[in-house]
C-alpha cells in the first residue's frame, strides 16, 4: 500500500499520519520530519535548508526528492510507506512518476483556514520522537510535557504568524496543481483519489481514512 497524504499546513496529516503507519504497519515518511531532523542534528542538509524551513519557503526539489529516495529504498518499505507532505510540487510529483514509484492511494485533507490558524497556533510537539500535541483538541497528560518521555514540548519555529501565512500561499501556489495532477491521474485509472472534509475530531476522520483504505468509503 503506497499512500499519498497531501494538505494545508495544520491539515493534520502529521496526525493521521501516524494513525495509518500504525494501523497499517507501514513507514510514515513525513519529508518536514526529516528536515526537521536534519536542522536540530546540524547535519549538511540541515544548515542549508534552515532559514528556508523557519521562513515557510519550500526547500529545492531536488534535495527533498533525493531524501525520499533514500528513505524509500530502505526494506522497512518492501510493503509500502505513507508520505506525508510529499510531493509538493508538480516537479516532485514527476520525481515519483518517472522513477516508477507508483501510487495508489492520494488523500487530500482540507480545513478552512481560520481552523488551520487555531490547530497551528496551539500545537506543541516533543523534538525526538515527533510527537504531535494541541494545548485544546489533543493536551498532553502534564502541560508542556510529552507523555511518554516526560520531556518538554515545543513550539515548532515555522508556526510563528508570518511563517504560517507564507506555507500557506506557498501551499496554494506550488501545491494546488498537484491536487489537480492527482485528480487528472484518477480518471485514467493509475490510483485513487479521495477528498476529506478533515474539520472534525481526529477520531472521525481516521474513521474515515480506514473506510477509504478499507475499500468502504462512500463519496
Ligand atoms: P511539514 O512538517 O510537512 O509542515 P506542513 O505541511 O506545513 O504541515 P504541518 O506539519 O504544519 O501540519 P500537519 O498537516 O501535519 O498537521 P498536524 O497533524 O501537525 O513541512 C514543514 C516545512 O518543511 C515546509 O514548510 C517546507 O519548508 C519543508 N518541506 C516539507 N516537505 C517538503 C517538500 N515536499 N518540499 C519542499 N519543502 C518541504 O496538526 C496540526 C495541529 O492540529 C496539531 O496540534 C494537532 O494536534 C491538531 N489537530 C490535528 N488534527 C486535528 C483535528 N481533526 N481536530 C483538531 N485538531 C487537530
Amino acid at each position: 500500500m503506497r499512500i499519498v497524504l497531501l494538505g494545508a499546513p495544520g491539515t493534520g496529516k502529521g496526525t493521521q499520519g501516524r494513525f495509518i503507519s500504525e494501523t497499517y504497519n507501514i513507514p510514515q515518511i513525513s519529508t518536514g520530519d526529516i528536515l526537521r531532523e536534519s536542522i536540530y542534528s546540524k547535519d549538511e542538509i540541515g544548515n542549508i535548508v534552515k532559514k528556508t524551513v523557519q521562513e515557510g519557503k519550500l526547500v529545492s526539489d531536488n534535495i527533498v526528492c533525493n531524501l525520499v529516495k533514500k528513505r524509500i529504498q530502505k526494506k522497512d518499505c518492501n510493503n509500502g510507506f505513507l508520505l506525508d507532505g510529499f510531493p509538493r510540487t508538480i516537479a516532485q510529483a514527476h520525481y515519483l512518476s518517472s522513477n516508477k514509484i507508483k501510487i495508489d492511494y492520494v488523500i487530500e485533507l482540507r480545513v478552512p483556514y481560520t481552523s488551520i490558524l487555531e490547530r497551528i497556533s496551539g500545537r506543541r510537539i516533543h523534538t525526538k520522537s515527533g510527537r504531535i500535541y494541541h494545548i485544546k483538541f489533543n493536551p498532553p497528560k502534564i502541560e508542556d510535557k510529552d507523555d511518554l518521555t516526560g520531556e518538554p514540548l515545543v513550539i515548532r519555529k515555522d508556526d510563528e504568524k508570518e511563517s504560517i501565512i507564507k506555507r500557506l500561499k506557498e501551499y496554494e501556489k506550488m501545491t494546488y496543481p498537484v491536487i489537480t495532477y492527482y485528480i487528472d491521474k484518477e480518471k485514467f485509472g493509475t490510483l485513487r483519489f479521495f477528498k476529506i472534509n478533515a474539520v472534525h475530531p481526529s477520531l472521525i476522520i481516521k474513521k474515515q481514512i480506514d473506510a477509504i483504505l478499507k475499500n468502504d468509503f462512500i463519496t
